[in-house]
Parts: structure tokens; sequence; C-alpha cells
């Protein structure tokens, strides 16, 4: 991970994990970042300034006025700044962020940013949890602020819970993915996915159904949206939940509701992923009441639903439109079929004759097939799989 060129403004305030941010200038600094660090006057307490400014190679302020008549310009330093990072952010501060108090020179500073700003909370269990705490980092999230939760573990008043500030290898990576996604052809692009099973309804308690867990779905929404793209993901039923500025979810029952989802955005997205496994047919009658069972045997009228890819496909104008084949025989005829039928630019095949691929796992083994190429990847999970895909939409977006 190379921040060659970035300019990071570091704003610690007064919290006992303000001893990690030496380890996290340090390591800026070792991959060529340019830090600068602002302090508050309680956060000298915990840290000193003569270390910070060593590891930093720059003065640290902590005051508006200097020794002989010197003035730190918080604009200066704000407007300098590629990225501010609050580490530690204290209750305190964090309140005084999202209230618009200035009442040092931390606070000037922020408030005269127009960079992304990234908050790294750290505070005692009960802190981190009271309504106030999380109203205000709602409202930072709001604001578009990009929030490093705290982690779980042993706190420095000895109770165990969530409150301790993420360690600094892990804020360093956020901010690492948050720049690369700068560079991503995904950046600031509109996003479709479809994910999970749908379930259609044979009376009010029953639905035919199938295994899908999502998980392939879900993973392209969160690697999509790390890379700067503005994801909407419109799932079946599932366990699985996601948290992240840039996805709107939206949850679905069955294929005709998913349809109806995915055809209000479609025309205004640049990319569509239909991961969904969606069912192909639907009890033409659904009973309004609960089906006794009176007769031997039973039989249920299915009818087709619509292919919702398929209309993507043919109302396509901009978009570039992705597929899955999930196949068990005459995979590769089946899947480069489909490609042409549903009007596709790309076809994710998997078969569920490869060990540890389709349903349910946590892997996948894909083909990636378009009109000109096939490239074949190695079993891995279903978060690296993502990456594959995403790679391959992002290079069919450079020579578009
Ligand atoms: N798909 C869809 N709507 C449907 C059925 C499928 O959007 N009603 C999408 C899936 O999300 C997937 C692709 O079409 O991206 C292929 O799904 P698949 O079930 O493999 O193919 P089908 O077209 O349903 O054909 P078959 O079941 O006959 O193999």
């Amino acid at each position: 991970m190379s921040f060659s060129g970035k300019k990071i403004l570091i704003l610690v305030t007064g919290g006992i994990a303000a001893y990690k941010i030496n380890t996290l200038v340090r390591d800026f600094v070792k991959e060529n970042a340019e830090v600068q660090v602002l302090m508050t006057p309680d956060a000298q307490k915990f840290v000193s300034a003569l270390t910070l400014s060593t590891l930093s190679k720059k003065p640290v302020f902590t005051e508006f006025y200097g020794d002989n008549g010197t003035w730190n310009s918080h604009v200066e330093m704000a407007l300098w700044a590629d990225l501010i990072l609050v580490a530690p952010c204290t209750a305190n501060t964090l309140a005084k962020m999202v209230n618009g108090l200035c009442d040092n020179l931390v606070m000037a500073t922020y408030l005269s940013a127009k960079c992304p700003v990234f908050i790294a909370p750290a505070m005692d269990l009960d802190m981190y949890q009271h309504p106030s705490t999380n109203i205000n980092l709602e409202k930072a999230k709001q604001f578009g602020h990009h929030i490093i939760p705290a982690e779980h573990g042993e706190l420095a008043s000895g109770l165990i819970g969530q409150g301790r500030m993420s360690e600094p290898h892990t804020i360093l990576e956020v901010i690492g993915k948050y720049f690369n996604s700068k560079h991503s052809q995904l950046s600031g692009k509109k996003i479709l996915i479809t994910a999970g099973p749908t379930y259609e309804a044979i009376d009010p308690v029953r639905f035919i159904g199938n295994h899908s867990s999502g998980k392939m779905g879900f993973s392209l929404a969160k690697e999509a949206a790390e890379r700067g793209a503005l994801v909407t993901l419109v799932s079946g039923p599932t366990t699985l939940s996601i948290e992240h500025p840039n996805i709107k979810l939206i949850r679905v029952t069955s294929a005709k509701e998913m349809l109806t989802e995915v055809m209000e955005v479609f025309d205004s997205v640049d990319v569509a992923i239909a991961s969904a496994a969606v069912a192909d047919y639907t009890p033409k009658v659904v009973a309004q009441e609960k089906i006794k069972k009176n007769e031997d045997s039973f039989t249920i009228e299915l009818v087709k639903n619509p292919d919702i890819l398929k209309t993507m496909g043919q109302q396509k104008k901009h978009q570039i439109l992705v597929g899955f084949a999930l196949e068990t025989q005459n995979e590769m005829a089946n899947a480069k079929g489909k490609l042409e039928k549903k009007n596709l630019d790309m076809i994710v095949l998997n078969s569920l004759r490869d060990e540890g691929a389709g349903f349910q796992k946590d892997t996948n083994k894909i083909n990636l097939i378009t009109k000109d190429e096939i490239v074949t990847f190695d079993l891995k999970p279903k978060t690296e799989v993502a990456k594959d895909i995403l790679d391959a939409v992002e290079a069919r977006m450079e020579n578009k």
C-alpha cells in the first residue's frame, strides 16, 4: 500500500488510545504519506507532541497562536489536506463535530475542511453504546463522514466490550482502500446488483424457493461500494445484512417484486450484475387461505416468471450487463447460449460439478465468458471472486 503524495491531516483528541497514534503516524510516513498532526490540549496528556512531530517530520500544533506572535492557520491546514482522520475521536469531540462547536484549533480546522473525513472513535463501553453517541455517529455519517468503528476488547477501564479504537493497521487499510477506490473505473458510477433467492408464495404460509444464500451478490455489492460505486442491491430473502454508505439495500420476496425494483433503476445505472437465483416458475394461483391436507395427492400449476436479466438485456443502452449461469451439465454451451439470448456483455459460469462452488458455500469457482474469451479462475472465497468479476467489469469500462 502506498500513500505516495497523499496529504493526511490527523486530528488527535484526548483519549487513552492516543498512544496508538505514534504507530499510525510512523506507518503513514513509511508509506510515503505527508502527515500533519494537530492535537487538542487534552490529547497532550496522553501522547507527546515531540514524539508525533519527530515521527511526522513536521511541527505539531495544539493552539491557534505559536510563539513570537505566529498564527497557526486552521484554514490553510484544512485546505492542504487530501483527507482528515480524527483519531482517537472522543465522545466529546464527536459531539462537537456534529454540532459545529469550535473551541480549539482541532475543531476550527475540521470545520474549515472540504476533504473527506474519517473518524476512529474510542471511548469506554457505556459511552460508546449511549444513545447520544449513536445519534452523533449517525449524524456524522449523514455528513458523508466515514466511520472506522471501534473494536471489541479490553478497555482502559477494565471493562470488556466495544469501544477500543481500531488498530493502526486497520485504519491504514481502510484509508488505503479509500484512496484506491478513487482510481477505480467504478468510482462514482451506479451499479445494480441482484442477489439471493426469490420466494414464490403458494398460500399464506408456504412458498417455492431455493438454497441461494445471497453471499455472492452481497460480496459484489461490498467490493463495488469499496471501489467507490453507488450500489443498489436488490435482494431476495436472506439472513445477510450489509451496511455501507454507498449501498442501498432493497429487500424483496418474489421474482415479480424483484423485477419491479430492478426496472425502477436500470435506466440510470452504468453496470448491472444479476447474481440472484430467481425462481423460474411461480404458482398460477396463490391460495388466500392455508391449504388443508384433504387430498392424497396435490398438484400446483406453475407459470413462468418474468426473466429479469433478459428484460434488462432487451432494454440495455449504455449499460454493461453481467449475468450468472449455474449449470450442472453442458456448462460452457449453456452459458454461451445465455450470454447471447439475454444480450449480456459477460456471463459468470459456475458449475455445480466443481467442488466448493454454488449455493450456501463461502467459496466459488468461476469462468468469465465474453463474446471473445473465456477466463478460468481457481476456487476462491466469494469475496475474492467478487474482485475478479469487478476487475473484468472495470477492464470493459476502460475499453468502452
Ligand atoms: N435470471 C433472471 N430472472 C429469471 C431467471 C434468471 O434474472 N427469471 C438471471 C439470473 O440472475 C442469472 C441468469 O439469469 O444471472 C441465469 O440464470 P439461470 O437460472 O442459470 O438461467 P435461466 O435463464 O433461468 O435458464 P435455466 O434455468 O433454463 O438454465
